[in-house]
C-alpha cells in the first residue's frame, strides 16, 4: 500500500485519504481521470496524458486549471515519497462537491485526488507473457473518448473476464471490435498494422498514439479501421496496450488460439523498440 496520496492540495496518509460524501465523483461518476505508467522513475508519455486530460476537462466543462509544471512536481514528490521507481500514478479530476443535484453549480471547485501504486510490468525479455482475452459486448455511451471513471460497462465485461481466467475482454459493437475494457486492441495481418479509428467509439490511448510513431520506423503499414469479430479470430497476430500492460500479446480469444498461442515476431519487435524509447525518456 503506498503511504502517501495527494488530495486538494495537500499530501495526506493513504490509509485517511478521503473525500466528502457528496463529491459529485461518488454520486454521478462525473469526473475524469489519467493513469500514467512509470518506469525506472520515467514518467511515461506525460505530455500525451496531460492533453488527454485536458481534453477530457473540457468536454464535461470541469473547470480544473492546471500548469504541467506543477502536476509533474506533484507526481515526482509522489513517487518518492512511496518509494515507486516502477509502477502507476493514479490521477482524478471530480467536478467538486455539491449537495445532490443532476445540475452543477458554476462556481464548484473541483476534487483533485493523485497517488501512485507499485507494479511490475509486463515487458519483453525472458518473462514477457501473453495474455488469454474473451469477447464481451460494448454497453457503452456515445462518448468513448472522453476518460471518464464512468466504467460500470467496462467492469461487467472486465469481470467476465476474471470468471473466465482471462486477462482482458475484448468489446464488440455491431459484430466489430472497438477495444479492451482498459486497453485498445490491434491486429496484425500480412503486412497490415490495423486498430480502431480514433473517434468517439473508443478511447485514445496514449500508449497507441506512440505506438502510432513508432510503426513509422518499420516497414508495416497502418490502417486506422474498425474490423470485425471474424477478422480478430483470422489474425496472424493480436495485441493490446494501455499505460498499464505497455505492449501485451495476446494468444488466446475465447477458444481461439491466435499463432497457435505463441508470441508472434511483430508483436515482440514491437513490444521492444516501445519499451526501449520509454527507457531513453
Ligand atoms: N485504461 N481504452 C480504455 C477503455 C482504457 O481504459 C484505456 C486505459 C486504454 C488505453 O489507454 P492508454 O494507452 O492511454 O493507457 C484504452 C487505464 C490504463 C485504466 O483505466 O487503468
Amino acid at each position: 500500500m503506498p503511504k502517501t496520496a495527494y488530495i486538494n492540495n495537500k499530501y495526506v496518509n493513504f490509509k485517511n485519504a478521503k473525500i466528502h460524501i457528496e463529491d459529485r465523483g461518488l454520486q454521478f461518476a462525473d469526473s475524469v481521470y489519467e493513469v500514467i505508467a512509470v518506469l525506472n522513475g520515467n514518467l511515461i508519455d506525460l505530455d500525451f496524458h496531460l492533453k488527454r486530460l485536458r481534453y477530457s476537462l473540457a468536454e464535461l466543462d470541469i473547470k480544473y486549471k492546471f500548469y504541467h509544471n506543477d502536476l509533474k512536481k506533484i507526481f515526482l514528490k509522489l513517487l518518492n515519497k512511496n518509494n515507486t521507481l516502477n509502477g502507476i500514478i493514479y490521477l482524478q479530476v471530480t467536478r467538486g462537491v455539491q449537495y445532490r443535484e443532476h445540475k452543477y453549480e458554476d462556481k464548484i471547485t473541483p476534487t483533485l485526488i493523485i497517488y501512485t501504486r507499485n507494479k511490475k510490468f509486463n515487458l519483453p525479455g525472458k518473462n514477457f507473457k501473453g495474455v488469454n482475452t474473451v469477447t464481451h459486448e460494448d454497453l457503452r455511451w456515445k462518448r468513448r473518448d472522453i476518460k471518464t471513471v464512468n466504467l460500470l460497462p467496462n467492469i461487467i465485461a472486465a469481470n467476465k473476464a476474471k470468471k473466465m481466467k482471462a486477462y482482458e475482454a475484448i468489446l464488440l459493437k455491431n459484430g466489430k471490435v472497438t477495444e479492451g475494457t482498459s486497453s485498445n486492441i490491434w491486429i496484425i495481418k500480412k503486412n497490415n498494422l490495423i486498430t480502431h479509428p480514433a473517434n468517439t467509439d473508443i478511447l485514445k490511448g496514449v500508449t497507441r498514439t506512440s505506438i502510432l510513431k513508432i510503426i513509422k520506423k518499420t516497414s508495416l503499414k497502418l490502417v486506422e479501421k474498425s474490423f470485425t469479430h471474424k477478422q480478430l479470430l483470422d489474425a496472424d497476430e493480436v495485441f493490446l496496450t494501455s499505460s498499464g500492460s505497455f505492449i501485451t500479446p495476446i494468444l488466446k480469444i475465447d477458444k481461439k488460439k491466435i499463432n497457435n498461442g505463441k508470441i508472434g515476431n511483430i508483436t515482440l519487435k514491437l513490444a521492444e523498440m516501445y519499451t526501449k524509447s520509454c527507457m531513453n525518456g
